[in-house]
Protein backbone atom coordinates (compact mmCIF):
# COMPACT_ATOMS: atom_id res chain seq x y z
CA UNK A 1 0.00 0.00 0.00
CA UNK A 2 1.58 3.17 -0.77
CA UNK A 3 1.48 6.35 1.40
CA UNK A 4 -1.57 8.19 -0.57
CA UNK A 5 -4.20 5.54 -0.63
CA UNK A 6 -2.84 5.29 3.27
CA UNK A 7 -3.91 8.77 3.89
CA UNK A 8 -6.89 8.96 1.55
CA UNK A 9 -8.05 5.32 3.65
CA UNK A 10 -7.60 7.33 6.79
CA UNK A 11 -9.19 10.42 5.69
CA UNK A 12 -12.09 8.39 4.61
CA UNK A 13 -12.18 6.38 8.06
CA UNK A 14 -12.57 10.35 9.54
CA UNK A 15 -15.38 11.08 7.37
CA UNK A 16 -17.31 8.10 8.04
CA UNK A 17 -16.78 8.28 11.49
CA UNK A 18 -17.73 11.53 11.74
CA UNK A 19 -20.63 10.95 9.79
CA UNK A 20 -21.64 8.57 12.27
CA UNK A 21 -21.48 10.73 15.02
CA UNK A 22 -22.91 13.31 13.30
CA UNK A 23 -26.20 11.36 12.93
CA UNK A 24 -26.16 10.04 16.11
CA UNK A 25 -26.20 13.34 17.68
CA UNK A 26 -28.66 14.33 15.24
CA UNK A 27 -31.04 11.06 16.29
CA UNK A 28 -30.19 12.01 20.10
CA UNK A 29 -31.78 15.68 19.64
CA UNK A 30 -34.54 14.58 17.31
CA UNK A 31 -35.71 12.19 19.72
CA UNK A 32 -35.14 14.89 22.80
CA UNK A 33 -37.21 17.10 20.92
CA UNK A 34 -39.92 15.00 19.98
CA UNK A 35 -40.41 13.05 23.49
CA UNK A 36 -44.57 13.25 23.09
CA UNK A 37 -43.91 10.36 20.20
CA UNK A 38 -41.17 8.35 20.46
CA UNK A 39 -43.53 5.08 22.47
CA UNK A 40 -41.10 2.11 21.99
CA UNK A 41 -42.93 0.75 25.12
CA UNK A 42 -46.18 0.79 26.37
CA UNK A 43 -47.36 -0.07 29.85
CA UNK A 44 -50.67 -1.80 28.85
CA UNK A 45 -52.14 -1.56 32.33
CA UNK A 46 -54.66 0.78 32.92
CA UNK A 47 -53.42 4.01 34.36
CA UNK A 48 -56.22 6.34 36.41
CA UNK A 49 -55.32 10.06 35.94
CA UNK A 50 -53.52 10.04 39.32
CA UNK A 51 -52.11 13.73 38.91
CA UNK A 52 -55.68 14.50 38.30
CA UNK A 53 -57.28 12.66 41.14
CA UNK A 54 -54.94 14.57 43.53
CA UNK A 55 -55.97 18.11 42.26
CA UNK A 56 -59.65 17.58 42.92
CA UNK A 57 -59.39 15.81 45.97
CA UNK A 58 -57.19 19.02 47.32
CA UNK A 59 -59.79 21.29 46.18
CA UNK A 60 -63.14 19.40 47.10
CA UNK A 61 -61.39 18.51 50.33
CA UNK A 62 -59.82 21.75 51.44
CA UNK A 63 -62.40 22.76 54.30
CA UNK A 64 -64.00 25.77 53.34
CA UNK A 65 -64.23 27.82 56.76
CA UNK A 66 -67.62 29.19 55.61
CA UNK A 67 -69.82 26.23 54.97
CA UNK A 68 -68.32 24.18 57.78
CA UNK A 69 -70.22 26.54 60.07
CA UNK A 70 -73.43 25.92 58.67
CA UNK A 71 -75.88 23.90 60.56
CA UNK A 72 -77.68 20.84 59.11
CA UNK A 73 -80.19 18.17 59.76
CA UNK A 74 -79.71 14.79 58.52
CA UNK A 75 -82.88 13.06 56.96
CA UNK A 76 -82.56 9.83 58.46
CA UNK A 77 -85.38 8.11 55.83
CA UNK A 78 -82.68 8.86 53.08
CA UNK A 79 -79.46 8.95 54.89
CA UNK A 80 -80.24 4.91 55.42
CA UNK A 81 -80.27 4.39 51.78
CA UNK A 82 -76.93 5.40 50.82
CA UNK A 83 -74.81 2.21 51.10
CA UNK A 84 -73.51 1.41 53.76
CA UNK A 85 -69.33 1.24 54.65
CA UNK A 86 -69.03 -1.95 53.63
CA UNK A 87 -72.08 -4.94 53.60
CA UNK A 88 -73.04 -6.92 56.36
CA UNK A 89 -73.58 -10.89 56.20
CA UNK A 90 -76.86 -10.73 58.26
CA UNK A 91 -80.38 -11.82 58.45
CA UNK A 92 -82.89 -9.41 58.01
CA UNK A 93 -86.47 -9.49 59.11
CA UNK A 94 -86.54 -9.96 62.38
CA UNK A 95 -88.09 -6.47 63.85
CA UNK A 96 -90.85 -6.33 61.44
CA UNK A 97 -94.05 -7.13 62.17
CA UNK A 98 -95.25 -10.71 62.11
CA UNK A 99 -96.88 -9.95 58.86
CA UNK A 100 -94.17 -8.72 57.23
CA UNK A 101 -91.90 -11.32 58.15
CA UNK A 102 -93.79 -13.95 56.25
CA UNK A 103 -92.96 -12.34 53.64
CA UNK A 104 -89.47 -11.13 53.40
CA UNK A 105 -87.90 -13.58 56.25
CA UNK A 106 -84.30 -13.93 54.85
CA UNK A 107 -81.51 -16.10 55.06
CA UNK A 108 -77.96 -15.03 55.22
CA UNK A 109 -74.92 -17.68 54.49
CA UNK A 110 -71.58 -16.43 54.99
CA UNK A 111 -69.53 -17.80 51.75
CA UNK A 112 -66.02 -18.33 53.87
CA UNK A 113 -67.44 -21.65 55.92
CA UNK A 114 -67.45 -23.26 52.12
CA UNK A 115 -63.47 -23.46 53.64
CA UNK A 116 -61.51 -24.79 56.29
CA UNK A 117 -60.15 -21.45 58.53
CA UNK A 118 -56.69 -22.42 57.75
CA UNK A 119 -56.96 -22.32 54.38
CA UNK A 120 -58.90 -19.19 54.42
CA UNK A 121 -56.21 -16.59 54.96
CA UNK A 122 -53.79 -17.50 51.99
CA UNK A 123 -56.99 -18.07 49.81
CA UNK A 124 -58.36 -14.23 51.13
CA UNK A 125 -54.54 -13.11 50.28
CA UNK A 126 -54.68 -15.05 46.59
CA UNK A 127 -58.56 -13.89 46.14
CA UNK A 128 -57.61 -9.80 46.95
CA UNK A 129 -54.69 -10.12 44.42
CA UNK A 130 -56.68 -11.30 41.62
CA UNK A 131 -58.89 -8.93 42.33
CA UNK A 132 -56.54 -5.82 41.81
CA UNK A 133 -55.59 -6.88 38.66
CA UNK A 134 -59.53 -7.17 37.52
CA UNK A 135 -60.06 -4.19 38.93
CA UNK A 136 -56.79 -2.28 37.07
CA UNK A 137 -58.23 -3.99 33.45
CA UNK A 138 -61.58 -2.72 34.39
CA UNK A 139 -60.77 0.98 35.02
CA UNK A 140 -60.15 3.77 32.71
CA UNK A 141 -59.69 7.56 33.17
CA UNK A 142 -63.27 7.55 31.05
CA UNK A 143 -64.73 6.44 34.59
CA UNK A 144 -63.17 9.35 36.80
CA UNK A 145 -64.85 11.80 38.55
CA UNK A 146 -64.42 15.58 37.10
CA UNK A 147 -66.01 18.61 37.93
CA UNK A 148 -66.79 21.81 35.96
CA UNK A 149 -66.19 25.13 38.39
CA UNK A 150 -68.33 27.69 38.17
CA UNK A 151 -67.63 31.01 36.78
CA UNK A 152 -65.47 29.09 34.62
CA UNK A 153 -64.59 30.91 31.55
CA UNK A 154 -63.49 27.91 29.16
CA UNK A 155 -66.18 26.32 27.27
CA UNK A 156 -65.32 22.80 26.01
CA UNK A 157 -67.49 19.38 25.46
CA UNK A 158 -68.05 17.87 28.94
CA UNK A 159 -68.70 14.49 27.07
CA UNK A 160 -69.35 12.65 24.11
CA UNK A 161 -65.85 13.00 22.28
CA UNK A 162 -64.39 10.20 21.03
CA UNK A 163 -62.00 8.75 18.64
CA UNK A 164 -60.62 5.73 16.88
CA UNK A 165 -57.34 4.32 18.29
CA UNK A 166 -54.70 6.69 16.33
CA UNK A 167 -57.18 8.28 14.33
CA UNK A 168 -57.60 12.35 14.33
CA UNK A 169 -60.49 14.33 15.08
CA UNK A 170 -61.89 17.71 16.08
CA UNK A 171 -62.34 18.60 19.28
CA UNK A 172 -65.69 19.96 19.60
CA UNK A 173 -67.36 22.95 21.54
CA UNK A 174 -63.99 24.93 22.83
CA UNK A 175 -64.37 28.08 23.42
CA UNK A 176 -62.99 31.21 25.83
CA UNK A 177 -65.53 33.42 27.51
CA UNK A 178 -63.25 36.26 28.83
CA UNK A 179 -63.68 39.51 30.44
CA UNK A 180 -61.86 42.26 28.24
CA UNK A 181 -57.86 41.74 28.46
CA UNK A 182 -54.54 42.97 26.62
CA UNK A 183 -54.04 39.33 25.56
CA UNK A 184 -55.91 35.88 25.64
CA UNK A 185 -53.77 32.70 26.21
CA UNK A 186 -55.28 29.36 26.26
CA UNK A 187 -53.15 25.80 26.77
CA UNK A 188 -54.36 22.65 25.88
CA UNK A 189 -52.46 19.09 27.22
CA UNK A 190 -53.06 15.68 26.37
CA UNK A 191 -51.45 12.21 27.89
CA UNK A 192 -52.11 9.53 25.13
CA UNK A 193 -52.24 12.08 21.65
CA UNK A 194 -51.15 14.81 20.34
CA UNK A 195 -52.97 18.33 19.09
CA UNK A 196 -52.69 20.47 16.61
CA UNK A 197 -54.91 22.68 14.46
CA UNK A 198 -57.14 21.93 11.01
CA UNK A 199 -56.40 25.17 9.47
CA UNK A 200 -54.55 29.08 10.79
CA UNK A 201 -56.31 32.07 11.93
CA UNK A 202 -54.14 34.81 11.22
CA UNK A 203 -53.61 37.21 14.76
CA UNK A 204 -53.38 33.86 16.94
CA UNK A 205 -49.33 32.86 17.51
CA UNK A 206 -49.74 28.88 17.59
CA UNK A 207 -47.14 26.90 19.72
CA UNK A 208 -46.69 23.02 20.51
CA UNK A 209 -48.91 22.04 17.59
CA UNK A 210 -48.47 18.56 16.54
CA UNK A 211 -47.00 17.95 20.46
CA UNK A 212 -48.95 16.77 23.65
CA UNK A 213 -49.09 20.39 25.05
CA UNK A 214 -50.26 23.54 22.42
CA UNK A 215 -51.04 26.77 23.43
CA UNK A 216 -53.22 29.50 21.63
CA UNK A 217 -52.65 32.93 22.38
CA UNK A 218 -53.96 36.10 20.60
CA UNK A 219 -54.69 39.72 21.57
CA UNK A 220 -58.02 39.27 20.02
CA UNK A 221 -60.40 37.05 21.93
CA UNK A 222 -62.38 36.70 18.49
CA UNK A 223 -59.57 35.32 16.92
CA UNK A 224 -58.74 32.78 19.29
CA UNK A 225 -61.95 31.57 19.65
CA UNK A 226 -62.64 31.43 15.74
CA UNK A 227 -58.90 29.31 15.73
CA UNK A 228 -60.28 27.22 18.65
CA UNK A 229 -62.86 25.74 16.08
CA UNK A 230 -59.85 24.38 14.35
CA UNK A 231 -57.88 22.39 17.19
CA UNK A 232 -57.56 18.60 16.44
CA UNK A 233 -56.40 15.76 18.25
CA UNK A 234 -54.42 12.47 17.26
CA UNK A 235 -54.34 9.35 19.21
CA UNK A 236 -51.03 8.07 19.28
CA UNK A 237 -50.52 5.67 22.18
CA UNK A 238 -52.46 2.52 20.66
CA UNK A 239 -54.15 1.27 23.69
CA UNK A 240 -57.85 0.54 22.76
CA UNK A 241 -60.91 1.24 25.14
CA UNK A 242 -59.41 3.76 27.64
CA UNK A 243 -59.64 7.54 27.61
CA UNK A 244 -57.78 10.39 27.13
CA UNK A 245 -58.08 13.26 29.93
CA UNK A 246 -57.31 16.50 27.97
CA UNK A 247 -56.62 19.43 30.64
CA UNK A 248 -57.63 22.63 29.29
CA UNK A 249 -56.35 25.93 30.72
CA UNK A 250 -56.16 29.66 30.57
CA UNK A 251 -54.92 32.69 32.96
CA UNK A 252 -56.32 31.17 37.09
CA UNK A 253 -58.66 28.37 35.40
CA UNK A 254 -58.55 24.80 34.58
CA UNK A 255 -60.76 22.06 33.01
CA UNK A 256 -60.38 19.17 32.01
CA UNK A 257 -62.26 16.44 29.65
CA UNK A 258 -62.41 13.09 28.52
CA UNK A 259 -61.12 11.89 24.61
CA UNK A 260 -62.66 8.10 24.41
CA UNK A 261 -60.23 6.18 22.41
CA UNK A 262 -62.24 2.76 21.14
CA UNK A 263 -62.82 0.72 18.06
CA UNK A 264 -66.55 0.54 16.95
CA UNK A 265 -68.35 -1.96 17.85
CA UNK A 266 -68.28 -5.09 15.48
CA UNK A 267 -71.53 -6.15 15.05
CA UNK A 268 -72.55 -9.92 14.26
CA UNK A 269 -76.10 -10.08 12.94
CA UNK A 270 -77.69 -13.33 12.05
CA UNK A 271 -79.56 -13.85 8.61
CA UNK A 272 -83.32 -14.29 9.70
CA UNK A 273 -85.03 -15.26 6.22
CA UNK A 274 -87.63 -13.52 4.77
CA UNK A 275 -90.16 -11.01 5.64
CA UNK A 276 -93.59 -11.91 6.95
CA UNK A 277 -94.24 -14.23 9.82
CA UNK A 278 -91.44 -15.55 12.30
CA UNK A 279 -89.40 -18.33 10.32
CA UNK A 280 -88.66 -20.42 13.70
CA UNK A 281 -86.47 -22.55 11.75
CA UNK A 282 -84.36 -19.64 10.46
CA UNK A 283 -84.40 -18.12 13.82
CA UNK A 284 -83.88 -20.55 17.02
CA UNK A 285 -81.91 -23.34 17.83
CA UNK A 286 -82.94 -25.45 20.57
CA UNK A 287 -80.31 -26.67 23.00
CA UNK A 288 -80.42 -29.23 25.45
CA UNK A 289 -77.95 -31.34 27.54
CA UNK A 290 -78.56 -35.01 28.66
CA UNK A 291 -76.89 -37.71 30.78
CA UNK A 292 -78.33 -41.15 30.83
CA UNK A 293 -82.31 -39.97 30.15
CA UNK A 294 -82.65 -41.59 26.52
CA UNK A 295 -86.39 -41.70 26.75
CA UNK A 296 -87.36 -38.61 28.02
CA UNK A 297 -85.04 -37.26 25.27
CA UNK A 298 -87.02 -38.89 22.70
CA UNK A 299 -90.05 -37.43 24.00
CA UNK A 300 -88.70 -34.22 24.17
CA UNK A 301 -87.60 -34.28 20.42
CA UNK A 302 -90.89 -36.11 19.10
CA UNK A 303 -93.43 -33.26 20.56
CA UNK A 304 -90.77 -30.75 19.69
CA UNK A 305 -91.60 -32.36 15.60
CA UNK A 306 -94.97 -32.09 16.07
CA UNK A 307 -94.99 -27.77 16.41
CA UNK A 308 -91.54 -27.71 14.63
CA UNK A 309 -90.98 -30.11 12.31
CA UNK A 310 -87.44 -28.14 10.97
CA UNK A 311 -85.92 -26.03 13.70
CA UNK A 312 -82.72 -27.30 14.71
CA UNK A 313 -82.04 -29.57 17.75
CA UNK A 314 -78.16 -29.93 19.70
CA UNK A 315 -77.84 -32.12 22.53
CA UNK A 316 -75.01 -32.36 24.51
CA UNK A 317 -74.54 -35.72 25.94
CA UNK A 318 -72.32 -36.28 28.78
CA UNK A 319 -73.50 -40.04 29.43
CA UNK A 320 -71.08 -42.99 30.02
CA UNK A 321 -72.31 -44.71 27.32
CA UNK A 322 -73.90 -42.74 24.62
CA UNK A 323 -76.40 -43.97 22.82
CA UNK A 324 -76.78 -42.80 19.05
CA UNK A 325 -79.35 -40.26 18.57
CA UNK A 326 -79.96 -39.12 14.78
CA UNK A 327 -82.89 -37.60 12.57
CA UNK A 328 -82.75 -34.44 10.58
CA UNK A 329 -82.13 -31.17 11.74
CA UNK A 330 -80.95 -33.41 14.69
CA UNK A 331 -76.91 -32.56 16.38
CA UNK A 332 -75.70 -34.56 19.13
CA UNK A 333 -72.32 -33.96 20.61
CA UNK A 334 -70.89 -36.28 23.01
CA UNK A 335 -68.95 -35.24 25.73
CA UNK A 336 -66.28 -36.74 28.44
CA UNK A 337 -68.71 -38.93 30.47
CA UNK A 338 -69.84 -36.64 33.32
CA UNK A 339 -68.25 -33.64 32.16
CA UNK A 340 -71.52 -32.04 34.22
CA UNK A 341 -74.02 -29.57 33.89
CA UNK A 342 -73.18 -26.36 32.72
CA UNK A 343 -70.33 -27.62 30.19
CA UNK A 344 -72.99 -29.09 28.67
CA UNK A 345 -74.95 -26.20 28.27
CA UNK A 346 -71.53 -24.24 27.10
CA UNK A 347 -70.67 -26.96 24.31
CA UNK A 348 -74.74 -26.74 23.58
CA UNK A 349 -74.75 -22.93 22.82
CA UNK A 350 -71.18 -22.88 21.29
CA UNK A 351 -72.88 -24.54 18.43
CA UNK A 352 -75.65 -22.45 17.65
CA UNK A 353 -75.73 -20.37 14.21
CA UNK A 354 -79.24 -18.44 14.79
CA UNK A 355 -80.05 -15.32 16.25
CA UNK A 356 -81.71 -16.99 19.39
CA UNK A 357 -81.21 -20.11 21.34
CA UNK A 358 -84.59 -21.57 23.24
CA UNK A 359 -83.01 -23.43 25.81
CA UNK A 360 -85.06 -26.30 27.32
CA UNK A 361 -84.14 -29.24 29.62
CA UNK A 362 -84.31 -32.62 28.51
CA UNK A 363 -87.34 -34.09 30.36
CA UNK A 364 -89.32 -31.06 28.88
CA UNK A 365 -92.45 -31.81 26.50
CA UNK A 366 -93.75 -29.17 23.79
CA UNK A 367 -97.40 -28.53 23.65
CA UNK A 368 -99.61 -26.28 21.96
CA UNK A 369 -99.13 -23.72 24.29
CA UNK A 370 -95.53 -23.81 23.62
CA UNK A 371 -95.52 -20.82 21.37
CA UNK A 372 -91.94 -19.97 20.48
CA UNK A 373 -93.10 -17.47 18.56
CA UNK A 374 -94.43 -15.52 21.37
CA UNK A 375 -91.07 -15.62 22.96
CA UNK A 376 -89.24 -14.72 19.51
CA UNK A 377 -91.43 -11.38 19.41
CA UNK A 378 -90.56 -10.07 23.27
CA UNK A 379 -87.14 -9.99 22.25
CA UNK A 380 -87.56 -8.71 18.70
CA UNK A 381 -89.52 -5.68 20.03
CA UNK A 382 -87.87 -4.72 23.53
CA UNK A 383 -84.14 -4.19 24.54
CA UNK A 384 -84.33 -7.83 26.36
CA UNK A 385 -81.61 -10.37 25.96
CA UNK A 386 -83.54 -13.23 27.23
CA UNK A 387 -86.78 -14.10 27.71
CA UNK A 388 -88.09 -16.76 30.15
CA UNK A 389 -91.35 -18.81 29.97
CA UNK A 390 -93.54 -21.16 32.32
CA UNK A 391 -92.77 -24.99 33.48
CA UNK A 392 -96.14 -26.96 34.00
CA UNK A 393 -95.53 -29.30 36.93
CA UNK A 394 -97.16 -32.74 36.24
CA UNK A 395 -99.61 -32.37 38.89
CA UNK A 396 -98.39 -28.49 40.37
CA UNK A 397 -98.58 -24.94 39.18
CA UNK A 398 -96.73 -23.61 36.53
CA UNK A 399 -93.61 -22.19 37.13
CA UNK A 400 -91.52 -19.15 36.32
CA UNK A 401 -88.66 -18.83 39.02
CA UNK A 402 -88.49 -15.29 38.60
CA UNK A 403 -85.66 -14.00 41.17
CA UNK A 404 -84.12 -10.60 41.55
CA UNK A 405 -80.45 -10.56 42.30
CA UNK A 406 -78.77 -7.34 43.53
CA UNK A 407 -74.80 -6.96 44.70
CA UNK A 408 -74.42 -4.74 47.13
CA UNK A 409 -70.51 -3.68 47.36
CA UNK A 410 -68.43 -4.29 50.34
CA UNK A 411 -65.09 -3.55 51.58
CA UNK A 412 -62.03 -5.55 52.00
CA UNK A 413 -63.95 -8.89 52.81
CA UNK A 414 -66.19 -8.99 49.83
CA UNK A 415 -69.16 -7.99 48.26
CA UNK A 416 -72.98 -9.45 49.26
CA UNK A 417 -74.80 -11.50 47.32
CA UNK A 418 -78.94 -10.80 47.10
CA UNK A 419 -81.60 -13.39 45.64
CA UNK A 420 -85.29 -12.51 46.23
CA UNK A 421 -88.08 -14.18 44.70
CA UNK A 422 -89.93 -11.76 42.09
CA UNK A 423 -89.45 -8.86 39.78
CA UNK A 424 -89.06 -5.44 38.94
CA UNK A 425 -92.11 -4.17 36.28
CA UNK A 426 -94.39 -5.30 33.91
CA UNK A 427 -92.98 -4.91 30.41
CA UNK A 428 -95.35 -2.75 28.48
CA UNK A 429 -97.39 -3.94 25.47
CA UNK A 430 -97.02 -7.70 27.05
CA UNK A 431 -99.10 -7.94 29.89
CA UNK A 432 -98.04 -11.81 30.60
CA UNK A 433 -94.35 -10.39 31.04
CA UNK A 434 -91.94 -9.07 33.70
CA UNK A 435 -88.42 -7.91 33.98
CA UNK A 436 -86.53 -9.60 36.60
CA UNK A 437 -82.72 -10.74 36.69
CA UNK A 438 -83.15 -14.61 36.85
CA UNK A 439 -85.71 -17.39 35.18
CA UNK A 440 -86.35 -21.03 35.09
CA UNK A 441 -84.46 -23.46 32.96
CA UNK A 442 -86.87 -22.55 29.95
CA UNK A 443 -85.76 -19.48 27.99
CA UNK A 444 -85.21 -17.97 24.59
CA UNK A 445 -81.59 -15.79 24.18
CA UNK A 446 -79.92 -14.10 21.83
CA UNK A 447 -77.11 -16.08 21.09
CA UNK A 448 -74.26 -13.99 21.13
CA UNK A 449 -75.11 -12.63 24.60
CA UNK A 450 -75.40 -15.63 26.61
CA UNK A 451 -71.79 -16.95 24.43
CA UNK A 452 -71.08 -13.57 26.07
CA UNK A 453 -71.11 -14.64 29.27
CA UNK A 454 -71.31 -18.67 29.14
CA UNK A 455 -71.94 -21.06 31.44
CA UNK A 456 -68.72 -21.56 33.85
CA UNK A 457 -67.75 -25.67 33.30
CA UNK A 458 -67.24 -25.65 37.01
CA UNK A 459 -70.41 -25.91 37.73
CA UNK A 460 -71.08 -29.39 37.52
CA UNK A 461 -73.93 -30.53 39.48
CA UNK A 462 -76.95 -28.66 41.03
CA UNK A 463 -76.65 -24.68 39.61
CA UNK A 464 -78.36 -22.30 37.37
CA UNK A 465 -78.73 -19.09 38.72
CA UNK A 466 -75.33 -18.51 38.80
CA UNK A 467 -75.74 -18.29 34.95
CA UNK A 468 -77.57 -14.88 35.77
CA UNK A 469 -75.55 -13.85 38.45
CA UNK A 470 -72.10 -13.95 36.29
CA UNK A 471 -74.49 -12.80 33.47
CA UNK A 472 -76.17 -9.34 35.66
CA UNK A 473 -74.82 -6.48 34.13
CA UNK A 474 -74.61 -8.20 30.91
CA UNK A 475 -78.04 -9.47 29.97
CA UNK A 476 -81.07 -8.12 30.21
CA UNK A 477 -83.58 -10.48 31.21
CA UNK A 478 -87.42 -11.07 30.89
CA UNK A 479 -89.58 -13.43 31.77
CA UNK A 480 -93.08 -14.68 30.43
CA UNK A 481 -96.36 -16.68 32.16
CA UNK A 482 -97.85 -17.53 29.24
CA UNK A 483 -95.75 -19.57 26.61
CA UNK A 484 -95.42 -22.79 29.00
CA UNK A 485 -93.65 -25.99 28.37
CA UNK A 486 -94.48 -28.94 29.93
CA UNK A 487 -92.49 -30.83 32.85
CA UNK A 488 -92.41 -34.63 32.11
CA UNK A 489 -91.25 -35.70 35.48
CA UNK A 490 -90.09 -34.34 38.68
CA UNK A 491 -88.19 -37.20 40.27
CA UNK A 492 -90.76 -38.33 43.44
CA UNK A 493 -89.84 -39.36 46.49
CA UNK A 494 -89.23 -42.42 47.00
CA UNK A 495 -87.82 -43.54 43.60
CA UNK A 496 -89.60 -46.82 44.46
CA UNK A 497 -91.72 -45.92 40.77
CA UNK A 498 -88.83 -44.29 38.81
CA UNK A 499 -87.41 -46.35 35.85
CA UNK A 500 -83.44 -47.56 35.56
CA UNK A 501 -81.94 -44.65 34.00
CA UNK A 502 -84.10 -42.49 36.32
CA UNK A 503 -82.37 -43.98 39.34
CA UNK A 504 -78.88 -43.87 38.00
CA UNK A 505 -79.63 -40.19 36.90
CA UNK A 506 -80.62 -39.11 40.45
CA UNK A 507 -77.51 -40.60 42.03
CA UNK A 508 -75.67 -38.11 39.96
CA UNK A 509 -78.07 -35.05 39.95
CA UNK A 510 -79.69 -35.06 43.50
CA UNK A 511 -77.54 -35.71 46.38
CA UNK A 512 -77.97 -35.08 50.06
CA UNK A 513 -78.41 -31.65 51.74
CA UNK A 514 -75.38 -29.81 52.76
CA UNK A 515 -73.75 -32.08 49.96
CA UNK A 516 -70.03 -31.29 48.20
CA UNK A 517 -72.09 -29.80 45.30
CA UNK A 518 -73.18 -27.17 47.11
CA UNK A 519 -70.20 -26.50 49.02
CA UNK A 520 -68.11 -26.12 45.89
CA UNK A 521 -70.11 -23.90 44.66
CA UNK A 522 -70.21 -21.60 47.68
CA UNK A 523 -66.07 -21.31 47.12
CA UNK A 524 -67.19 -20.28 43.28
CA UNK A 525 -69.19 -17.39 44.82
CA UNK A 526 -66.48 -16.60 47.49
CA UNK A 527 -63.25 -16.61 44.95
CA UNK A 528 -64.55 -16.32 41.50
CA UNK A 529 -67.85 -13.60 42.26
CA UNK A 530 -66.08 -12.32 45.39
CA UNK A 531 -68.98 -12.69 47.73
CA UNK A 532 -68.31 -12.79 51.22
CA UNK A 533 -72.36 -13.15 51.97
CA UNK A 534 -75.45 -14.80 50.21
CA UNK A 535 -78.73 -14.39 51.30
CA UNK A 536 -81.94 -15.41 49.95
CA UNK A 537 -85.81 -15.23 50.80
CA UNK A 538 -86.03 -18.59 52.36
CA UNK A 539 -90.31 -18.43 52.05
CA UNK A 540 -89.35 -20.77 49.04
CA UNK A 541 -86.26 -22.29 47.96
CA UNK A 542 -86.42 -24.45 44.89
C1 LIG B 1 -49.31 27.45 29.59
O1 LIG B 1 -48.22 26.60 29.89
C2 LIG B 1 -46.99 27.27 30.10
C3 LIG B 1 -45.91 26.22 30.28
O2 LIG B 1 -46.23 25.35 31.33
C4 LIG B 1 -47.13 28.19 31.31
O3 LIG B 1 -45.93 28.87 31.49
C5 LIG B 1 -48.26 29.18 31.05
O4 LIG B 1 -48.47 29.96 32.17
C6 LIG B 1 -49.54 28.43 30.69
N1 LIG B 1 -50.53 29.40 30.28
C7 LIG B 1 -51.75 29.45 30.77
C8 LIG B 1 -52.64 30.49 30.17
O5 LIG B 1 -52.12 28.74 31.68
C1 LIG C 1 -87.49 -21.05 7.10
O1 LIG C 1 -86.11 -21.21 7.35
C2 LIG C 1 -85.58 -22.45 6.92
C3 LIG C 1 -84.17 -22.57 7.41
O2 LIG C 1 -83.43 -21.41 7.13
C4 LIG C 1 -85.71 -22.56 5.42
O3 LIG C 1 -85.19 -23.79 4.96
C5 LIG C 1 -87.17 -22.42 5.03
O4 LIG C 1 -87.32 -22.41 3.62
C6 LIG C 1 -87.77 -21.14 5.62
N1 LIG C 1 -89.22 -21.16 5.40
C7 LIG C 1 -89.86 -20.12 4.86
C8 LIG C 1 -91.33 -20.27 4.75
O5 LIG C 1 -89.28 -19.11 4.49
Amino acid sequence: MNRLSGVRMRSLRKTVLLSILVSVVLVLALIHTWPTRAYTTIEVWQRPGLVLDRNLEDRLLEPDPQLSTIPFHVRESVAGLLARNGCVCESEGVTLPILQILKSRVSAQSLNKAFQASELEELKKRRDKEFKSFQKRLQTPGDMLIIAEANNPLQYPTQGVETRPLKTILIPGLALQDHPRDHYSINLTATMGTLNVAAEVDGVKIQGDGEMRMTLSSSHLGKLNRQLQFVTYTNTLFHPNTADTVHFETEGHQANFIIKIRHGLTPKLYNTGTEGEYNISALVTIATKTFLRYDKLQNLIDSVRKYYPTVTIIIADDSQNPKSISGPHIEHYIMPSGKGWFAGRNLAISQVTTKYVLWVDDDFIFTSKTKVEKLVDVLEKTTLDLVGGAVQEVTRYTATFRQTISIEPGEADGDCLHIRKGFHHVIQGFPNCVVTDGVINFFLARTDKVQQVGFDPRLNRVAHLEFFIDGLGTLHVGSCDDVIVSHASKIKFPWASASESDKAYAKFRYQPASSDSLHSNFGLFYFKNRFQCFTRGISRIF
